[in-house]
């Protein structure tokens, strides 16, 4: 069992500059994802806290113990990777039992180890197969039993699913989650995909440029971001962003988009401000003509079963509206749509910070 602190974490490749100073603590049992898009530092963070990249500056700490220069090995960490990194000439078993073969461990007790993990991980009929004769899923269960069998203080985990098609990351997902509630082990799991972040973490943290953004709980990130770069890379569809002008020669506040205008709730930003709202699929509801708050024009509808997806214009602006599946809907058509002001974001249209007052 350990926590995971980290101060000040800076990684340098020459020049450059890929993590700038990161402060980050992980307690004991946590299960933290890293998301972030392409080149932002994940799979960096995740490989210093394994060992297997250096540490430019800063102090890591496992448990109590600095371990900024420790082997790798000696970190009592166990890290999962996209590819699996299974050997193909060994057999599942000796896969699976190979890191406590290396630490000298007897055949006799590590074989029991093998057949628990595989009891865990489903893959029991399949021991005596080579990697090659696997599916995917087989073999990426196969890497985490590697990693169970070590009984590590963390779990790292890279992409771990981002081979699989969909249908089988989902499955794998849930077993994921399983695991963890199982063994209650550290977790630290990078992925791209935010609603694997979503689906599976305590606390998500969301990475920019080498930089946190922002990391919270799932449910804080997707209901206050702190700025609009977490409220879009949060959430699925995408959250919509209405970019204008403050206008408040009415009364109450409004954004002038091109013609169109829509209707704010108390912002704190002055006439004329640069201001981009951001309003989720799911917060916009369908409204009788004359009724609504907008009146986007339909481009396309995807329906999904359980609802619909309206992908529309609205003041020259894409909009998509999450709807219910029975809602009439044809192309170029203008509907109305309406939302509660409560749930609008609000984003400083210079610099992307959060603007609402709670
Ligand atoms: N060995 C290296 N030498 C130089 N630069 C590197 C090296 N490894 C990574 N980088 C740079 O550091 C930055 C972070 O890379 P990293 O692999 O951590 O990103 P990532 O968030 O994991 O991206 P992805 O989602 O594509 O895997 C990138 O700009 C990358 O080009
Ligand atoms: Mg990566």
């Amino acid at each position: 069992m350990a926590n995971i602190h980290m101060e000040g974490i800076v990684k340098d490749y020459g020049s450059v500059r890929a993590i700038h100073g990161v402060d980050l603590h992980v307690n004991d049992g946590e299960f933290v994802a890293f998301v972030g898009p392409s080149g932002c530092g994940k799979s960096t963070m995740l490989r210093m806290i394994a060992g297997l990249e250096e540490i430019s500056g800063g102090a890591l700490r496992i448990g109590d113990r600095l371990v900024n220069d420790v082997e790798p090995k000696d970190r009592d960490v166990a890290m999962v990777f996209q590819d699996y990194a299974l050997y193909p000439h060994m057999t599942i078993r000796e896969n699976i039992g190979f890191g406590l073969k290396m630490r000298g461990w007897k055949a006799a007790d590590i074989a029991p180890k093998v057949e628990e993990a595989a009891r865990i991980l489903q893959i029991g009929d399949y021991l005596d197969r080579r990697p090659g004769q696997l599916s995917g899923g087989q073999r990426q269960r196969v890497a985490m039993g590697r990693a169970i069998i070590r009984e590590p203080s963390v779990f790292l985990f890279d992409e771990p699913l981002s081979n699989l098609d969909a249908k089988l990351r989902v499955e794998m997902r849930t077993q994921i989650k399983r695991l963890h509630a199982m063994l209650g082990t550290t977790t630290i799991y990078v992925t791209h995909d935010q609603t694997e972040a979503m689906t599976l973490a305590d606390r998500v943290v969301v990475l920019k440029a080498g930089h946190i953004v922002q990391e919270g709980p799932p449910m804080e990130l997707y209901s206050r971001p702190n700025c609009r770069f977490v409220g879009e890379f949060i959430g699925s569809p995408q959250m919509n962003i209405f970019s204008g002008e403050v206008d408040r020669s009415g009364g109450t506040p409004k954004l002038r988009i091109g013609n169109a205008a829509l209707d704010l709730g108390e912002v704190p930003a002055q006439d004329g401000a640069r201001l981009d709202v951001g309003v989720r699929p799911e917060h916009l509801n369908w409204a009788e003509p004359g009724r609504g708050r907008l009146t986007p024009v339909v481009e396309v509808f995807e329906p999904l079963g359980s609802d619909t997806m309206a992908i529309c214009r609205f003041g020259g602006q894409e909009l998509t509206a999450r709807l219910a599946p029975d809602v009439p809907l044809q192309r170029e058509q203008e509907i109305a749509l309406g939302y509660d002001i409560a749930n609008l974001h609000y984003f400083d249209g210079e610099n992307g910070r959060r603007l609402n007052a709670a």
